[in-house]
C-alpha cells in the first residue's frame, strides 16, 4: 500500500541527492499536479527551485492573480508572466482542436524558455507528470489513431538543453492529493478539479475570441461557484461548461433573442480514463441554468451532457 509520508520522506532525499546545488525550473500551472511536484521540489531544493507562472489567457475567470498570490504564500519562488494577449492572437481564427493544442504548447514553451534563459546557469527542468499522463502520451504515439497531443509531456525543443525530473511520475490522481496533504498543502487547492493544459481554449468549440473567453470564464465561474455553495464540487472529479459554436433561439421579455448555447458537463472519475456523467439534481441544474442564462450576457440556452467517457471523451475536442 502506498504512504504519502513515506513517499515524502524518500522523494526528497532522492531529489536532494539527485539535484545537490543545481538550479531547477518549473512550470505552475494552478493544479494539483505541478504544485505537489513544486512543494515537494521546494522541500528538498528550497530557493534554488524557479516557479514560472504563465497566463494563457485561457485560465478561469480571476484564477490567474488568486492562485499567483497563493503560490507566494506558501512560500515558493515563484514568478507570474501574463501573456494572455500573446496566445489569444497566435489562436485567432483557429478552430481545429489538434491545432489550437500545438500553438498553445508552442507559445508555451517560447513563453517559458524566454523565461528560462532569465535565470543563470538553470540545469533542470521540473515537471508534475503523473502516470495517467505518462500512458495516455505512448497511446498517442501508438498504432491506432490519435487520440490527444497532452501537450505537458515531451516535445520539448532541442535548444531548451535541460534534464529532466518528474517526482510525481509513478503517481496516480488520488496518491498525487495524499501526497499534497501530507506536505500540508492548503485542502482547497489540492481538492482542484482537473482542470486541462490548454484550459478554456478547447472548451471553446471553433474559433476563439476574447469575447468568447469572457463569456465562458463567466459561465464557468457561476457553474463551478454553484457546485461549491450547494456542497456538490467535491463529489465531482471534474465540471466545466462548453461554449458551442451555435446560435439558437429564445425570447427575453416581448423579444426575440438569437443566442449561444452553453453544455455544462460534470464527471465522475477516478483517473480521467474512463468517467461517468453525474446525476446533478434537477433543482441545481434548474437554477444554475436560470442564473448562467440571466447574468451572462450572451447566452440563452444551457444543455447538460450525459455522455459517459468511452465512447465520448470529458473534454469535447
Ligand atoms: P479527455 O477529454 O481525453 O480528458 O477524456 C481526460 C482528462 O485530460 C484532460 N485533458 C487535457 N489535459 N492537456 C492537458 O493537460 C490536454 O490537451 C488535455 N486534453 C484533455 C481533461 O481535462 C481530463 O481531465
Amino acid at each position: 500500500t502506498f504512504t504519502p509520508n513515506a513517499f515524502v520522506a524518500d522523494m526528497v532525499a532522492e531529489l536532494k541527492e539527485k539535484l545537490q546545488d543545481d538550479k531547477v525550473v518549473l512550470g505552475l500551472s494552478g493544479g494539483v499536479d505541478s504544485t505537489v511536484a513544486a512543494v515537494l521540489l521546494n522541500q528538498a531544493i528550497g530557493e534554488n527551485l524557479y516557479c514560472i507562472f504563465v497566463n494563457n489567457g485561457l485560465l478561469r475567470k480571476n484564477e490567474f492573480q488568486s492562485v499567483l498570490d497563493q503560490y507566494k504564500g506558501m512560500g515558493l519562488n515563484v514568478k507570474g508572466v501574463d501573456a494572455g494577449d500573446r496566445f489569444l492572437s497566435e489562436l485567432a481564427g483557429v478552430s481545429d482542436p489538434e491545432t489550437k493544442r500545438k500553438i498553445i504548447g508552442r507559445v508555451f514553451i517560447e513563453v517559458f524558455d524566454d523565461e528560462s534563459h532569465l535565470i543563470k546557469d538553470v540545469k533542470w527542468l521540473a515537471q508534475g507528470t503523473i502516470y495517467p499522463d505518462v500512458i495516455e502520451s505512448v497511446s498517442v504515439k501508438g498504432p491506432s489513431a490519435t487520440i490527444k497531443s497532452h501537450h505537458n509531456v515531451g516535445g520539448l525543443p532541442d535548444y531548451m538543453k535541460l534534464k529532466i525530473v518528474e517526482p510525481l511520475r509513478m503517481l496516480f490522481k488520488d496518491e498525487v492529493r495524499r501526497v499534497g496533504a501530507s506536505l500540508g498543502i492548503d485542502p482547497e487547492l489540492l481538492g482542484r478539479h482537473p482542470f486541462p493544459g490548454p484550459g478554456l481554449s478547447i472548451r471553446i468549440l471553433g474559433d476563439i475570441t476574447p469575447e468568447k473567453v469572457r463569456i465562458l470564464q463567466e459561465v464557468d465561474a457561476v457553474f463551478i461557484d454553484g457546485l461549491k455553495s450547494w456542497g456538490l464540487y467535491d463529489k465531482v472529479w471534474q465540471a466545466g461548461a462548453i461554449l458551442l459554436p451555435v446560435n439558437s433561439v429564445g425570447v427575453m421579455g416581448d423579444e426575440r433573442t438569437y443566442e449561444k448555447v452553453i453544455a455544462l458537463r460534470a464527471v465522475e472519475s477516478t483517473d480521467g480514463m474512463t468517467a461517468d456523467w453525474v446525476h446533478l439534481p434537477y433543482d441545481f441544474l434548474m437554477k444554475i441554468s436560470n442564473d448562467i442564462i440571466n447574468k451572462v450576457k450572451g447566452v440563452n440556452r444551457v444543455v447538460y451532457d450525459i455522455s459517459s467517457k468511452p465512447p465520448a471523451t470529458i473534454e469535447w475536442e
